[in-house]
């Protein structure tokens, strides 16, 4: 199991993991988080488990997670942003979570739109932001992040997408070594979002997603659109050039047609 303690040793950040709750198993780290984040817990706070017994996905999915083997927790943040900037928050994650796994695995990490993080071109990380507003300002925003470290195998239906550190490196990986990695580059990149240096994020995300330009098909509900991805708008939408013109998609999962 991840202890508190070792998490902490050596950690020397300013703000994340500052506070740190560590669980063996839990419902949600996000349901954990916002709680604690409705009561007033500082920006920085850090919500670990080993399990969940209701760990949410994207677009109201759940996200199943094997016991002790990847890691699976919420950062709460409390940036001075308007709604309209939320997206930046899921490209600040994207990237410091890809700088993290690119030190730890020394191998290149790709972003994918709106908010995976992929090795070797399949899913290895998952983020789902959950956002609380006062009027049209933040109050919070809980970020959560399931990395697959060392699970072995996945169900049939994802086997094509989704993928592991272990499974890609053929080896374990410590996760507390992983996290505490993650922790030391989200402390560092935090200051970029609270002093508004969005280029610092958004070069590094862009320079890590591969499909502008490429066509691609974009599942939004029931619909499927084909397209070529032409670039994001000022909010974060994806911008799709379709047979009738011009379409932007603010969620949605996207496929890159070979
Ligand atoms: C996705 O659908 O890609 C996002 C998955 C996010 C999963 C993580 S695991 C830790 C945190 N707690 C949750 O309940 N969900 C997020």
């Amino acid at each position: 199991m991840i202890s508190k303690k070792t998490v902490l040793k050596g950690l020397k950040t300013h703000v994340v993991g500052k506070k740190l709750f560590v669980f063996e198993s839990i419902d949600s780290t996000n349901a954990c988080a916002r709680t604690l984040a409705d009561t007033g817990t500082p920006e920085g706070t850090v919500v670990v488990a080993d399990f969940q017994t209701a760990g949410r996905g994207r677009l109201g999915r759940s996200w199943h997670s094997e016991p002790g083997m990847n890691l699976l927790f919420s950062l709460v943040l409390r940036p001075a942003l308007k709604k309209e900037s939320a997206a930046l928050l899921t490209f600040f994650s994207a990237v410091f979570i890809a700088r993290a796994l690119e030190r730890v695995a020394s191998h290149a990490i790709e972003c994918k739109w709106p908010n995976d993080v992929l090795l070797n071109g399949k899913k290895c990380c998952g983020i789902l932001l959950e956002n609380s507003f006062l009027q049209d300002r933040f109050d919070f925003s809980v970020v959560g992040i399931g990395i697959n470290v060392n699970q072995s195998s996945f169900p049939a239906e994802l086997e094509n997408q989704a993928t592991s550190l272990l499974k890609e490196f053929g080896h374990a990986f410590d996760r507390t070594a992983i996290l505490q990695e993650l922790l030391r580059e989200a402390d560092a990149l935090l200051p970029s979002v609270h002093g508004g240096d969005v280029p610092n994020i958004m070069e590094d995300w862009n320079s890590r997603c591969s499909m502008f330009g490429k066509p691609v098909t974009i599942a939004h509900g029931d619909e499927h659109i084909s397209g070529t991805a032409l670039r994001l708008d000022a909010e974060g939408g994806l911008v799709i050039k379709t047979s009738t013109g011009q379409s932007t998609f603010y969620a949605g999962d996207v496929t890159i047609v070979q």
